[in-house]
């Protein structure tokens, strides 16, 4: 392809949009994890506020990074990479910009009636029924603006990133519609439509996607465009890239019920769910190994590349994480790390790993050109690196080492056959760990702070960039 330009326009008003508020949600939703790391380590600072309770604060930090700042790194991205790779503009403007506005008003509500304490008691679908109701309208257009841009576009391929766009787009509609069915009772209470087992087992369909569509597979939509584009190389294996989209979106819908081991739920189901998350293990290393290898033949730029660092470092925790999920997914192994610390070990090696390390690398691509502009200082995107990976491993090793101690204390039967352990003993052995969860939490979040500084200088004074839409021609 060569590039003539034409007069059409890219639309980067709304992906700067969402990009700045990536990070101003993202320093948020952090600042409400270290405060809730804090309060586990030291419980006075619960303050007796019920607003300010760990409680009320959890599914305020889940929200804020999860939908927040993940969901509007998705919506940067996702805008930017469908524009630039189907050569033509953002299809409605208008309507991109309503998701942009509805987004940030869904986050405002959270942020007001979670402290409130008004929830449906659904992991990661926490949000009462008028909520649910603007979250389904604001992604069903955007569903219509990306597949509307699909549409329209000006070169035959669609690019794979878009495939993994695309699909994790689709998954979240069905999935938020399907696990949000309430009956309002009140104008904000409402019943699940489900009961029981059936509940569960819809609430844990919605929640182990949602960590397979929307923590996973809009990242790799990421992974595959920021990675060639930052490493100036093709995509090891295309052919790959095709195979692992199919095979993770057909692998991961199965793997739900690994989340309900031991529970009322059929015994065949818990089975399927740990078969199908082993089998998961297959496309998840080989779209990491597509995505480390895409940088085979100029591995020395990741000396030289802090960028490349977090987004190389990055796909290197999805590997991890996506050994230990499968690992966890076994019954025995389940047995114990439930309920136990390792969970949130695995969650963050995931969450701040691959799902924040990505975004923070294709935040540091996408916002000076964006405005014209190289980054203020490179030097401080390797501080950043450095702090942030201190950071994830303080919190996941301690993590570690509190949840197998915790599994094992709480197993732990003398002869006689009465508990070795009592409950507080337990709780009071993982004291230090969760005093060095808040430091890596502290640290991770200053690495966020230091980004902000550095990106707000490289954008101070610029004007935001305009650029043109190339014309496509084939060689
Ligand atoms: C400075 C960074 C962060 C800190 C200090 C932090 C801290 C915490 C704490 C203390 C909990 C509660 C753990 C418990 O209930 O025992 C938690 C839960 C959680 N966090 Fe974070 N977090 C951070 C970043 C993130 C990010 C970036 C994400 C997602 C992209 C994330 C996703 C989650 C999830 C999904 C849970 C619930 C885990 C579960 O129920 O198993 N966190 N976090
Ligand atoms: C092959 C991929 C993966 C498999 C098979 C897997 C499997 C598991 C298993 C077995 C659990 C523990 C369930 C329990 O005992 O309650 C779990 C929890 C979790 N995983 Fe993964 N995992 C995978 C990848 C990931 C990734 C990449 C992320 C994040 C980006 C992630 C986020 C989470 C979260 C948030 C939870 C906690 C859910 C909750 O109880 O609130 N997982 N996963």
């Amino acid at each position: 392809m060569s590039d003539l330009a034409s007069s059409e326009q890219y639309n980067y008003k709304v992906v700067r949009q969402f990009a700045i508020m990536t990070i101003v949600w993202g320093i948020i939703g952090m600042a409400v994890g270290v405060t809730i790391a804090a309060q586990l380590a030291w419980p006075v600072l619960n303050f007796d506020l019920p607003w300010f309770s760990f409680g009320r604060l959890r599914p305020l930090h889940t929200n804020a990074v999860i939908f927040a700042f993940g969901g509007s790194a998705l919506f940067a991205t996702s805008y930017y990479v469908v524009q630039r790779t189907c050569y033509t503009s953002l299809f409605s403007p208008r309507l991109a910009s309503f998701t942009f506005w509805g987004w940030q008003a869904i986050i405002l509500a959270a942020i007001i009636t979670l402290p409130l304490g008004y929830t449906s008691s659904k992991e990661y679908a926490e949000l009462e029924w008028p909520i649910d109701l603007l979250i389904g309208a604001v992604w069903v257009s955007y569903a219509v603006v990306f597949f509307g841009t699909i549409v329209k576009r000006k070169v035959k391929h669609i690019y794979v990133a878009n495939w993994f766009y695309g699909g994790f787009i689709i998954t979240v509609a069905v999935l938020h519609i399907f696990n949000s069915m309430a009956l309002p009772v009140g104008p904000l209470k409402s019943y699940s439509m489900y009961s029981g087992v059936q509940d569960a087992m819809i609430q844990w369909w919605y929640g182990h996607n949602a960590v397979g569509f929307f923590l996973t597979a809009g990242f790799l939509g990421i992974m595959y465009y920021f990675i060639p584009k930052q490493a100036n190389r093709p995509v090891y294996s295309y052919r790959l890239s095709v195979v692992h989209f199919w095979a993770l979106s057909f692998t991961y819908i199965w793997a739900g019920p690994h989340h309900l081991h031991f529970t009322a739920l059929p015994d065949w189901t818990q089975s399927l769910g740990m078969v199908m998350s082993l089998i998961l293990l297959a496309p998840s290393w080989g779209g990491m190994i597509n995505g480390i290898m895409t940088l085979s033949g100029s591995w020395e730029k990741l000396r030289s590349d802090p960028i490349l660092k977090f987004l190389i470092v990055s796909v290197s925790f999805y590997g991890m994480s996506t050994f230990e999920g499968p690992m966890m997914a076994i019954k025995t192994v389940n047995a114990l790390s439930h309920y136990t610390d390792w969970t949130i070990g695995h969650v963050h090696s995931g969450a701040l790993g691959w799902v924040a390390f990505i975004s923070i690398g294709s935040m540091y691509y996408l916002i000076p050109r964006l405005f014209n502009r190289e980054i203020y200082n490179t030097k401080l995107v390797e501080t950043h690196f450095w702090i942030a990976t201190i950071g994830v491993v303080l919190y996941i090793a301690a993590m570690w080492i509190s949840g197998v101690m915790q599994g094992l204390m709480w197993r732990a039967i003398n002869d006689d056959g009465t508990l070795t352990y009592s409950f507080v003993e337990s709780v009071s052995a993982m004291h230090p760990f969760y005093v060095i969860r808040f430091l890596g939490g502290a640290l991770f979040l200053t690495g966020m702070v230091i980004m902000a500084y550095n990106l707000a200088k490289t954008i101070a004074g610029a004007k935001p960039a305009v650029a043109e839409v190339p014309v496509p021609v084939a060689h």
